[in-house]
């Protein structure tokens, strides 16, 4: 069984896709991959999708349209991994499709009303990428543990244990994409999960603000910078970085309008130093979650070994910080057990979609809150 994984984070930075191999029954774990490939957002739609992240005029409209145009760079990624492992559409049996989150209030959320329903909102057209592709699609993954009262993410902590699963060991999984998520995959087999905070999302506005580039390549900017101790305190003054156990969030919450909120009462700091800061505060975000998640024993609170995977794990400034906030860690990305950074959220989505397809639960309870197990994601025939 072969199924094809498609992600696109809150970065809003492109679509990665790995293809996968199952084995004959669709047993076979993880799976291998066989073919990978990412396609870059145009501007223009990235601008389009990042208009839709806020309540404007005729969304529906233009969701629907963004909608169409972001299903066009899905097919364009299944179609060049199909092309890289030389195989037709008959013989992928599903592709699993995130869409892109464009409202994710979960229960809780500070900006639902007493009466209001959770919700998340992934745009996508899974039926034109059957269309498409000739393929079936698993697509809206995140709902139904919504529905069952639960935060519809993290999803991917099933997958980082049947990945990365040690017997007999704590390890941490952190994905840094827009936002960062923890898995958390304690010794005696019980996983817990959460998104931590920001991940990149805060610095790629800030530095896209203040330099043109998009992202900070290799955190070469941020390094520059002095982590300014006072704004840090008031940014981790926000009631996210209190909450502990089940929690998720996004750009809904975290956006530059929050971080100019803030930094109005900095008057005069330099942009650089803004940049050093922000890192503090996602590195802070992670460390507060791996430091707070119950790893099952009582002497300690660490896991022995943290992993990063996502485009974070690129970020030099991150991963330096990481490791002197956490000094008792052996921290490695996740390329180190032969899973590249930017395959791991991507060979998720094919793992769902093998789930669902084997009619699998794909959720956590222990991590989303749900009431329980459930079969995630639609089914659009070929
Ligand atoms: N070389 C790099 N140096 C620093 N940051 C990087 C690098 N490559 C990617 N990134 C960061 O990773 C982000 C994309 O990560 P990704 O895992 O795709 O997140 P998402 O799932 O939110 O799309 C970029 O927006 C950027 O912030
Ligand atoms: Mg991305």
């Amino acid at each position: 069984m072969h199924c094809i994984g498609l992600m696109s984070g809150t970065s809003l930075d492109g679509v990665d896709g790995v293809l996968v191999d199952f084995g004959p029954e669709g047993d076979s774990g993880t799976g291998r991959v066989v073919a990978d490939a990412s396609v870059p957002l145009t501007n223009a739609l990235r601008a389009a999708l990042l208009a839709l992240q806020h309540p404007g005029p005729d969304e529906l409209h233009r969701a629907a349209q963004a909608s169409a145009q972001l299903t066009t760079v899905y097919a364009d990624v299944a179609e060049r991994l199909l092309t890289a492992a030389d195989m037709a559409p008959t013989q992928v049996a599903a592709i699993g499709a995130h869409g892109q989150t464009v409202r994710h209030l979960p229960p809780g959320h500070p900006g639902l009303g007493e009466d209001e329903a959770p919700y998340t909102l992934q745009l996508l057209a899974p039926a034109r990428l059957a269309e498409a592709t000739g393929i079936a699609v698993v697509a809206d993954f995140r709902s139904r543990d919504i529905a069952a009262g639960g935060q519809g993410a993290p999803l991917v902590p099933a997958f980082h244990r049947a990945a990365f699963g040690r017997a007999g060991q704590g390890v941490a999984v952190v994905n840094i994409g827009g936002i960062a998520n923890l898995t958390a995959l304690r010794a005696d087999g019980g996983v817990l999960g959460c998104d931590s905070g920001p991940g990149n999302v805060l610095l790629d506005g800030w530095c896209e603000r203040h330099t043109g580039a998009r992202y900070d390549a290799d955190g070469a900017w941020a390094r520059q910078g002095r982590v300014l101790p006072a704004l840090l305190a008031d940014l981790l003054a926000d009631p996210y970085f209190s909450r502990t156990g089940v929690r998720s969030t996004g750009r809904d919450h975290f956006h530059l309008g929050w971080l100019d909120v803030i930094l109005a009462r900095h008057p005069g700091v330099a942009p650089v130093d803004v940049q050093a800061t922000l890192v503090a505060l996602t590195v802070e975000g992670i460390a507060r979650a791996v430091e707070t998640l119950d790893w099952g024993h009582a002497e300690g609170t660490a896991p022995q070994r943290l992993f990063v995977c996502g485009g974070g794990a690129r970020n030099q400034a991150i991963m330096a910080a990481l490791s002197q906030r956490l000094p008792t860690v052996t921290i490695d990305t996740t390329a180190r057990l032969g899973w590249p950074v930017q395959w791991v959220e991507a060979a998720a989505f094919a793992w769902l979609a093998r789930q669902r397809l084997l009619g699998r639960s794909g959720n956590l309870p222990a991590v989303t809150g749900a009431r329980g197990e459930r079969v995630l994601g639609a089914l659009y025939a070929p």
